[in-house]
């Protein structure tokens, strides 16, 4: 059986970078580090705050990967005309709003179907296949079959944000059916928000999802696997320092 593919969200390795503005980490590295690990593509969030995204890393990002890249963006003029001129393999349509944390529900394309629908047709005139970021609701894939996107990335936030038990069975239940109904209207489906170790496996067994974009967790994960040698190398840089 064929595997679920693995987008890598590199956004809070940029976080780190712009809490102090230093030049490191690198994202370029940590991209390629994240291919080289197995990631069959990176994604980024060019937020309208450049909170963690800077245009620069989305135009050195698609200069040098060898994996396509998936740019998220809000609905804006502005940030369709970066992406115009930037062309990255996907444009992923996502609501948003300064104050938030993180993306925190789905774009509703029910109610802004003319502008979702200008947004996706102004991508694919550019080559870049348009994906919206949608709630598992059944309204909401049928606008985007009707708006024209190819692809459909569904939240699953709220199944993270569920308890294990049955309240999470049932969010994991709607997105099954979310699945179902996208593929049979000749989506192709993603899905992402709020996966982790602990809670990635039962998403990852829905067998027509095409690639799961995850972020938070794998950049957690990271500081804790790397934190020894980083740790050992800073170490062994002031040991050599008075000899
Ligand atoms: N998919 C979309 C559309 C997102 O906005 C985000 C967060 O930027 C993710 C996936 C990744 O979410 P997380 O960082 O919680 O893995």
């Amino acid at each position: 059986m064929k595997a679920v593919l693995l987008g890598v969200n590199i956004d809070h390795v940029a976080t780190i970078r712009q809490l102090r503005v230093t030049p490191y980490p690198d994202l370029l590295t940590a991209a390629q580090m994240a291919v080289a690990a197995g990631a069959d593509s990176i994604t980024v969030h060019l937020r309208e705050d450049r909170r963690h995204i800077q245009d620069q890393d989305v135009i050195i990002l698609m200069q040098s990967l060898t994996v396509p890249l998936n740019l998220e963006l809000a609905v804006t003029d502005s940030m369709l005309a970066f992406a115009e001129k930037v062309r990255p393999a996907y444009c992923c349509f996502v609501p948003e709003k300064r104050e938030e944390l993180t993306t925190e529900g789905g774009l509703d394309v029910v109610t802004n179907r003319e502008k979702i629908r200008i947004a996706c047709e102004r991508a694919e005139q550019a080559g870049i296949r348009a994906s919206l970021f949608i709630d598992a609701e059944a309204a909401q894939i049928e606008a985007a079959v009707a708006v024209g996107a190819r692809t459909i990335e569904i939240h699953t936030g709220h199944y993270a944000d569920t308890e294990k038990g049955p309240a999470q069975n049932n969010e994991l239940i709607r997105i099954r059916q979310a699945v179902a109904l996208g593929v049979a209207a000749g989506l192709q489906v993603n899905a992402g928000h709020g996966l982790n170790y602990n809670n990635v496996l039962a998403i990852a067994a829905l067998e027509d999802i095409h690639e799961l974009n995850i972020g938070h967790s794998i950049v957690a994960q990271a500081v804790l696997t790397g934190l020894t040698g980083a740790v050992q190398e800073m170490k062994r840089i002031i040991a050599g320092a008075r000899q």
